[in-house]
């Protein structure tokens, strides 16, 4: 795979549907009573391993193979099937994590498995809050590892104090609960991203959270007394997605592109008010709502001269998929920036911290390593007219990052496996390819 140099990206474009909304509209939509449409939905491999495996546990989907909107005809509460064979979650941590929860409160039997990363992924986090709910679950490597084997059982409501802000324990146990018959209360040190919390309310589930900017959060969700309608889901541009066009579009400076209809829910979008700090001109304009989550179209323009700044503590989880690209708009700011209490990223589909320190020193950009972080020196210095040849050990996010960084260098540019960018961003190569003049 190689990369065409930009001077500029131009125009106006859209990107795919948010990733984290796309597999909970499938879920609340199969739970859901009757029909729902999703509008928006992401075809990307990790959220149609999601609608297979409820395609496989007894639920028709249908409008899959054209674009277009989809159709779940969720079957209630208590309409799900066991399946006949291992679910594959494929590359995906929501998928695995989410149904962990959903599948522990089902009368059957489930195991979820998915390939060589996602069994390498930390499951003890739901593992461990499940079974204070009685779950039956079981895992590799002391129950620490997928494959997950779950024997589904009546659960009963707990409180639980997450080490992490993850939305994905958060989720996974939101899941659950709505299986007991007591209130559920889970305890994070920051609010992960809240998509979850917004759809529950949608369906008419009581949910509070209690928070402040920066403190720890507290989440109460009451369980339905009964099942609930089926809807129509709007879902929004992944604003994690719509990252990779804010940078290349600033780093590359005679810009001006126009990305509309993007998710902005505040959880989500601390990677502008990064880029903001660090002197991008990026406008958010036209905001409104839909579905329950805040959108918005972004502007934004080349930059002369970004500069370095700090990205650490209660920010983190705001932007925490969004650390590859901004390490990259990093190498081209003037001055040092440093990334603290991202210790999270050596557990994603890569060490994300390991592969974005390979990634910029291909291009000749000093890094210093931190435990749970890492300081990057802007200045980029690229051998001139040498081949570059850049790694992304099958993770999407180190692949559109290496992508975007051939966008300004004039060398020929090589990327192994650049297939797995279709986990999240079908299309990716092509709309950037489009964009640049
Ligand atoms: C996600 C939550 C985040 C994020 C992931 C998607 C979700 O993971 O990194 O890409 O949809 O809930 P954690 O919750 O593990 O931080």
């Amino acid at each position: 795979m190689t990369t065409r140099t930009a001077r500029s990206l131009q125009g106006t474009i859209t990107v795919p549907g948010d990733k984290s909304i796309s597999h909970r509209a499938i879920i609340m939509a199969a739970l859901a009573e009757g029909k729902s449409r999703l509008q928006g939905f992401l075809r990307g491999e990790d959220t149609l391993n999601t609608a297979n495996i409820f395609s496989a546990l007894g639920i028709s989907i249908t409008g899959l193979e054209k674009p277009g909107d989809i159709t779940v005809h969720g079957r209630g509460l208590h309409g799900l099937r066991e399946a006949a064979d291992i679910l594959y979650t494929g590359n995906s941590g929501t998928t695995t994590r989410l149904l962990a929860g959903l599948l522990s409160a089902q009368p059957f039997f489930s195991i979820l498995s998915g390939d060589r990363s996602i069994n390498q992924r930390p499951m003890g986090r739901v593992i461990t809050p499940l079974r204070q709910m009685g779950a039956a679950i079981w895992g590799r490597q002391d129950d620490s590892l997928p494959p997950l084997a779950i024997k589904g059982k009546q659960l009963h409501a707990i409180c639980h104090s997450s080490p992490v802000a993850s939305a994905q324990v958060k989720s996974c146990l939101m899941l659950a609960g709505l299986y007991v018959d007591d209130q559920l209360t889970i305890n994070e040190p920051v609010l992960s991203r809240d998509h979850t919390e917004r759809m529950f309310r949608a369906f008419g589930i009581k949910v509070s959270t209690t928070t402040g900017k920066t403190s720890p959060a507290t989440i109460c969700m009451t369980p339905p007394a009964a099942n609930f309608p089926g809807t129509d889901f709007i879902i929004p541009g992944d604003i994690s997605a719509a990252a990779f066009f804010l940078v290349a579009a600033l780093i590359n400076r005679h810009s001006s592109l126009k990305i509309t209809n993007v998710g902005i829910n505040p959880t989500r979008s601390g990677i502008i008010q990064v880029l903001q700090s660090m002197g991008g001109a990026i406008a958010v304009e036209n905001q409104r709502e839909a579905c329950g989550e805040p959108v918005a179209d972004l502007i934004v323009e080349g930059s002369n001269q970004l500069k370095g700044v700090e990205i650490s503590g209660t920010l983190i989880p705001s932007l925490i998929d969004e650390i590859p690209i901004l390490a990259l708009a990093a190498a081209h700011a003037e001055g040092v920036t440093v990334i603290r209490d991202a210790q999270e990223l050596r557990v994603k589909e890569s060490d994300r911290l390991q592969a974005i320190t390979l990634l910029l020193q291909v291009m000749g950009v000093k890094t210093e390593p931190l435990p749970d972080g890492i300081v990057i020196h802007g200045g980029i210095q690229a051998p001139t007219k040498e081949p570059l040849s850049f790694t992304t050990f099958g993770d999407h996010r180190i692949a559109m990052t290496a992508m975007v960084a051939g966008t300004t260098l004039e060398n020929k540019i090589t990327i192994d496996h650049p297939e797995c960018i279709g986990t999240s961003f079908p299309g990716f190569a092509q709309l950037l390819s489009n964009s640049c003049q």
